[in-house]
């Protein structure tokens, strides 16, 4: 592979497969005798269960069974399996930990006959105080143990520097913010679902998931089976953005009463019960207070977050450790997270966990900083410009923020914002232009391959990866395409199946840095079978020359005075195919250097000056996020991800009922989401420079990295158009009017 970049722009091989509703995704799976299983959901947040009256849903028509924690469905009650996304199994016992939580499952003919059956249950609790308000748990929040390898409360000060408050107090600008957003939900197009078949004690469960292979570790694990008794297949899945990594209690139930039932069972989520069932983001709120020298040089940071978490587990925003943590150089720095724990449905990763919430308050803040200096929040960032790890001696392998900042100015038309808030009138119209950083760490996980020569010139490039919409499909025929010389036509891609070669699945914005290296070393190790089978297989026309005289080259086998297209040797010789497993994995450079994408947002937006309303009008983002694989799908993603920040900024919150902890708009009637017409012009650019020390692609992830910033820049624009500083997300009408 060659060192420079270089980018192609393929069509997604599996595009023509969605758009003719060919593609099949987890509830499109058939299967012979399948019943249709609808979760009952608990309607208090916290209590257990006194008594649980079936008797009319038994009597339903269609019903074959009402699995409930009275008439549990077999799991391992004992220790939770990792990858399970609450400390809990469900239906194991009578406890409930908040509302919306799986207390029971009714199966039956159609599902139909199932929601109509559920719906006659009647539940008795004896309920018990809850803790929903994130607000009021504030005072009581507790230190959650270490966060990244570091402790919740991390602290680097300058010699002679007795506190972080000593050090703002000394600084000669300070400004200070507190920052709200409520929790937040995953909102994938295809709602969660899966299919449960079980043949000769193996279970075969289709189901949208980014792992396959920890899906296959939690399903194994509850239903006391082998991993070797569980396949998990997932080639399509209609969006992730982290809820899909974790198992929850829908596949576990579908798999126990498939077993118990004797027949395939397919369990598909309403969208209101991916609201409490499949885990969401954290509620945050956060402090953010920066010291500064006049000439902007800060002296000081200072980042307090307060995350929801919830009493049944998951995981929560790390909003501080995420940014702040090795954002921009700093003399004394201080983090701080604290976690208030609550009887809510669980968080779980969503895209860019901590670096969203987080880069909301640390870059809204530095643009306050900007305001109070009189600079210019370009300048100012450039100012404070980090070339290596804060706290730890190492710099980072690839870093080109200062291009990306001075690229994004340029094509945005930055020169042109005027500084004045409130200056610019068009019509009744309020304009600003505001921007902000965008970082996600590069990461890169073991990952192997499978390359097949097929003896119809075809190429299969095959992993336990996923695709998310994500775009891997076409990442893997690309990267196969290039390591063999061939056209992108000639590789068939294989992915979303546990059973293919071992891969963690899709999260982390880790997928092409994972999986790309080991498709050319897959790529190597089957053009050595290829010619090794060539030289020694009697019926072929190179049998006998030297193994050292044969090359590969653009899909044929080159001797000195011979050559042989790979798919006429395989069939000379009749053979199907010759294939061979090629892994990746990072090395110690993971020691030597921090790796991360970064990339800058500018935005301009709207405010009506009669009714509050926001509008964005266009966004340019820049991306340093390593070589571009292919600038296509890239550029889908991006655009994906800053559409995720234009609902982080204008539009998204969970409202949780303060008396019953219900959310009360889980509904996509209710939750309010971007639609096209909530979108601009979005003009992506990337600046395509390989990170060679990251892996030999020199491709980082730029998955989740659009999202961060989308809404500080929003905000910042906002202030710039009409002088307000919006500190609670989402930035709607009623705050622009008061
Ligand atoms: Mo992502 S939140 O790692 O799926």
């Amino acid at each position: 592979m060659d060192s420079t970049a270089r980018t192609v722009s393929v069509n997604r091989v599996d595009g023509r497969l969605k758009v003719t509703g060919a593609a099949r995704y987890a509830a499109d799976q058939p299967a012979e005798g399948i019943a249709h299983g609808y979760l009952l959901l608990s309607t208090v947040a916290r209590g257990s269960i006194r008594a649980l009256d079936v008797t009319a849903a038994e009597a339903s028509p269609g019903v074959l069974a009402v699995y409930t924690p009275f008439r549990p469905l077999e799991l391992l009650g004992s220790g939770t399996p990792f990858s399970v996304g609450h400390s809990w199994l469900p239906l194991q016992d009578a406890e409930v930990h908040y509302h919306g939580q799986a207390i029971g499952l009714v199966v039956a003919e159609t599902f139909e006959q199932a929601r109509d059956a559920a719906a006659l249950v009647r539940a008795d609790y004896e309920t018990r105080p809850a803790a929903v308000s994130f607000p009021d748990g504030i005072p009581g929040a507790t230190d959650p143990g270490p966060i990244i390898g570091e402790p919740a409360r991390l602290e680097f000060l300058a010699d002679g520097v007795g506190s972080i408050d000593e050090a703002l107090a000394a600084s000669e600008v300070t400004v200070s913010g507190s920052y709200g957003q409520p929790g937040k939900h995953h909102s994938a197009m295809e709602p969660h679902a899966c299919v449960a078949t079980w043949q000769d004690g193996a279970l075969t469960l289709h189901t949208g998931t980014q792992s396959a292979s920890l899906t296959v570790g939690a399903m194994a694990a509850a239903l006391g089976v082998g991993t070797a008794q569980v396949r998990v297949v997932s080639p399509h899945v209609g969006g992730g953005f982290g809820n899909k990594v974790a198992t929850w209690a829908h596949p576990l139930l579908a798999a126990a009463a498939a077993r118990a039932l004797g027949r395939p069972v397919k369990v598909v989520l309403t969208r209101e019960q991916t609201f409490t069932i499949t885990g969401n983001r954290s509620a945050v709120r956060q402090t953010v207070t920066l010291g500064a020298r006049r000439d902007g040089t800060l002296v000081a940071v200072k980042h307090q977050v307060w995350s929801s978490q919830s009493a049944s587990g998951g995981i929560f925003e790390s909003s501080a450790h995420t940014t702040s943590r090795y954002l921009y150089r700093t003399e004394n720095l201080h983090l701080d997270q604290k976690i208030v724990t609550l009887d809510v449905p669980p968080p779980t990763w969503m895209r860019a966990p901590g670096q969203e919430s987080g880069s909301f308050a640390l870059e809204s803040a530095l643009d306050e900083l900007a305001t109070e200096l009189r600079m210019d929040p370009v300048e100012l960032r450039l100012r404070n410009y980090a070339t290596v790890y804060p706290g730890r001696n190492v710099p980072w392998s690839s870093k080109h923020l200062d291009r990306c900042y001075r690229i994004g100015a340029e094509r945005f038309g930055w020169a042109r914002r005027n500084p004045v808030p409130g200056a610019v009138v068009r019509g009744e119209w309020l304009v600003g232009m505001g921007m902000a950083t965008a970082n996600y760490p590069g990461e890169r996980f073991p990952a192997s391959v499978q390359v097949r020569f097929r003896a119809d010139g075809d190429v299969t490039v095959s992993s336990a990866t996923a695709d998310l919409g994500t775009g891997m499909w076409t990442v893997l025929a690309v990267l196969g395409a290039e390591a063999l010389g061939l056209p992108v036509a000639r590789i068939r891609s294989e992915l979303g199946d546990s059973t293919l070669a071992a891969n963690i699945g899709s999260f982390g914005s880790a997928s092409t840095a994972s999986t790309g290296p080991a498709v050319t070393a897959a790529a190597e190790a089957a053009t050595t079978e290829l010619i090794t089978l060539a030289v020694t297989d009697e019926r072929s026309p190179l049998y006998g020359v030297p193994a050292g005289d044969v090359r590969y080259e653009r899909g044929e086998l080159v001797a000195p005075d011979r050559r042989v297209a790979f798919g006429d040797l395989l069939r000379t010789v009749g053979s199907e195919g010759v294939e061979a497993t090629g892994s990746s994995a990072p090395g110690p450079e993971h020691g030597q250097h921090a790796f991360t994408s970064f990339g800058a947002h500018f935005c301009e937006v709207r405010v009506n000056r009669w009714t509050g309303e926001p509008r964005l009008s266009r966004i340019t983002t820049v991306v340093d996020g390593g070589t571009i694989i292919n600038a296509k799908t890239a550029r889908s993603q991006i655009i994906g991800a800053v559409v995720f920040g234009i609902g982080h900024a204008l539009l998204e919150g969970a409202v949780v009922e303060p008396e019953s902890g219900r959310i009360a708009n889980g509904t996509f009637a209710d939750y309010l989401l971007p639609v096209n017409a909530d979108v601009p012009p979005v003009d992506v650019h990337f600046l395509n420079e390989p990170d060679l020390l990251f892996n030999p692609l020199g491709a980082r992830g730029i998955g989740e990295l659009g999202t961060v910033g989308v809404a500080a820049a929003i905000g910042n624009a906002v202030y710039n158009a009409t002088g307000r500083r919006i500190r609670e997300l989402p930035i709607t009408l009623d705050r622009l009017l008061d």
